[in-house]
């Protein structure tokens, strides 16, 4: 016979049981899974994430800082928030003991020497949980060629993802010709939001960058972009995290550093630090100097 239990006070009765709001913009009615893939993505503590993109090579190659991930890239994980590659890099390149979740690259298709927005998903969402991946990410070509394919295959992703718990975080893709504006952006991101990501990848505008984290009722990332001075990308992350920017998804800018080591963390000092540009800076240049 089991011991009876002992009756106690311990019901707390007069006590309504306690919750909280999630931390997270527009992430509160989500289900329990997907709020606990977004809380290792996006730090509790102050809503924000250092994300290191490095999947470039889906269509570019090797690119550079990219031509030896193993040599280049796999030091600097211990600073980042966050992995975002393909299935193929994580798999050959990068060790399952890691700590830091992992954001997979889930399409692809044509290469640089074709028409880019032609994308597809590129991978089924049984490999995701295969992986243990904390999101998918996929391109959207808002006014590209492919416009409808792109906008409709995040959907069907959106739609594995939450079967499974998964986010899905939209990338919004820019053509050469198209205008990089406010205006753009507000609609890119905010299309991809209503259509059902959980989260949403865009560039960073000098003007206006606010209306577009305003009006976007999802977390928003930035990307990098082409490589630029590390004062002006410092720059660049800190008016993005100031105007209401969640994170950065950075490659190029700090995989083509003259630091890389620096660049992780003087972003890491200005997204979760709140530091300013130039103390940011000033870190990066006492790391590089160290190494020389
Ligand atoms: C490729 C991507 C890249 O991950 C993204 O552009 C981030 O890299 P960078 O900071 O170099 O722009 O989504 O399409």
């Amino acid at each position: 016979m089991p011991e009876v239990d002992k009756e106690g006070k311990t019901y707390y009765e007069d006590i309504p049981q306690r919750g909280k709001l999630f931390f997270l913009k527009g992430s509160t009615e989500l289900d329990w899974g997907m709020k606990n893939r977004l809380s290792r993505i996006f730090n509790p503590s102050d809503g924000h994430t250092v994300m290191l993109a490095i999947d470039h090579g889906y269509f570019q190659g090797p690119t550079s800082g990219l031509e030896r991930i193993d040599v280049n890239i796999v030091p600097l994980l211990p600073d980042a928030d966050v992995l975002m590659c393909t299935r193929g890099i994580l798999r050959t390149i990068i060790s399952p003991d890691i700590t830091i979740p992992v954001v997979i690259r889930a399409s692809g298709g044509p290469s640089i020497l074709k028409e880019l927005s032609d994308e597809q998903i590129a991978m089924d969402i049984e490999d995701c949980i295969r992986l243990g991946v904390c999101a998918t990410a996929i391109q959207v070509f808002i006014g590209g060629q492919f416009e409808s394919r792109s906008v409709i295959n995040m959907t069907r992703l959106v739609d594995a993802g939450l079967r499974y718990g998964i986010p899905t975080m939209a990338v919004t893709a820019v053509g050469k010709d198209m205008v990089r504006d406010a205006k753009y952006f507000r609609l890119a991101t905010r299309m991809c939001a209503e259509l059902g990501a959980q989260y949403v990848k865009t560039y960073y505008v000098d003007e206006g960058f606010e209306t577009v984290t305003a009006a976007c009722p999802v977390p928003i990332v930035i990307a990098g972009g082409k490589k630029q001075p590390e004062l002006d990308a410092l720059k660049m992350a800190y008016n993005a995290i100031d105007q209401g920017a969640s994170g950065v998804d950075m490659g190029r800018n700090i995989f083509q550093s003259d630091s890389p080591e620096g660049m992780m963390k003087a972003i890491k000092a200005i997204v979760h630090g709140k530091e300013k540009p130039e103390k940011a800076y000033d870190l990066y240049q006492t790391i590089k100097n160290k190494k020389n």
